[in-house]
């Protein structure tokens, strides 16, 4: 259910106060607090257990705020946030001196978007400040892309969680360094690297890829098992005849002895299902969860990042835990 006027212009306050406000987005639910104010922004990374060297990313209500965190706007970022504002598109600039050192992680630099969702935009336009937000689970778990989700993982930690239904992308954001003259992609994401005109450019051998993709992420409690395009039934019932409960994210129906956990067609239903699919699998208690595949172009090349991050990181793998 979404959040009404009134609840939204009180989370706007907790902000304001230094409080933490979990909230919807296009792309997954982000835990909020005030970007400018340390202490706020400590409370963030203590409530996620977060490595402090992983810096956040800013939220803003408009382009038209950017110049209070960033202290050089390129031409490239004029034309990206012209082209891509409000939307899945992080922009890593130089950071404005106000930005303390614990929302950039501990580099110069600082990232920020301004996202599509309606509920997230009247919210930071109410907090009235740039308000820092990584995505609202704890450190290595999936993206939340429900408030329910939200409440289970940081309930007792946060002070809101502000409803807006589920999100409609379900995978985070692509970030870029905007800094030069062509966008520099250091972590895929919702903008494919197509769209950003950018696809087959090789990153820069200076260019470091986000400091978040360098820890385990996106782990379920269940097994993660990636099947091929096409072949997600048949890898689950070739599990499940070993005698494994064993669940199924596929384009197609479950086999006989095999859990449908949910369904898709293609990159962006998998995107838009992944997340929630994986608590899901944790629900049902299976102990495998088969994810079919989906074709890496496009979107699906994020999509299949973070799948197969899951893969890796999920219990039971063989390097569980090691990939840090
Ligand atoms: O869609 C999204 O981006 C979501 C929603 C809530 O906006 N947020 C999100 O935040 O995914 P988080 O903290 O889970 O991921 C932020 C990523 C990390 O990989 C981090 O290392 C990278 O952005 N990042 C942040 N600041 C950076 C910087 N200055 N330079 C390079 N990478 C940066
Ligand atoms: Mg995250």
């Amino acid at each position: 259910m979404s959040a009404t006027e009134a609840q939204i212009t009180a989370a706007g306050e907790v902000l304001r106060g230094g409080g933490l406000v979990a909230f919807p987005t296009e792309t997954v639910y982000g835990l909020g607090g005030n970007a400018l104010d340390a202490g706020a922004v400590r409370r963030i990374f203590a409530a996620k257990g977060r490595p402090a060297d992983n810096p956040l990313i800013v939220h803003l209500a408009g382009a038209d705020q950017l110049t209070q965190v960033v202290s050089r706007v390129t031409p490239l970022a004029l034309e990206l946030t012209r082209r891509w504002w409000p939307g899945p598109l992080t922009l890593v600039l130089d950071a404005h001196p106000d930005v303390p050192e614990v929302t950039r992680g501990g580099l110069s630099t600082i990232a920020v978007r301004v996202p599509d969702h309606p509920v997230a935009l009247a919210l930071l336009s109410a907090a009235g400040v740039p308000v820092a937000a990584p995505s609202a689970n704890r450190s290595g778990r999936p993206s939340p892309t429900t408030a329910a989700d939200v409440v289970t993982e940081l309930g007792d930690r946060i002070d809101r969680v502000v409803d807006g239904g589920p999100s409609r992308l379900g995978v985070e954001s692509t970030v870029v360094d905007a800094r030069g003259e062509r966008p520099v992609v250091l972590r895929e994401g919702m903008v494919s690297r197509e769209q950003l005109g950018v696809a087959d450019r090789a990153a820069p051998a200076e260019a470091a890829a986000s400091p978040g993709t360098r820890y385990r992420h996106y782990a379920p409690r269940c097994r993660v098992e990636l099947a091929a395009p096409g072949r997600g039934a048949t890898v689950a019932a070739r599990i499940a005849a070993s005698g494994r409960r064993v669940g199924l994210v596929g384009s197609g129906p479950a086999p006989p002895g095999v859990t449908e956990v949910a369904r898709h067609e293609g990159a962006a239903s998998l995107g838009a299902v992944l997340y929630r699919a994986l608590r899901a699998g944790e629900e049902a208690d299976v102990d495998v969860l088969v994810v079919e595949g989906v074709a890496e172009e496009g979107i699906g090349r994020a999509v299949m990042d973070r799948l197969r991050r899951a893969a890796h990181a999920g219990a039971g793998h063989s390097d569980h835990g090691s990939s840090r």
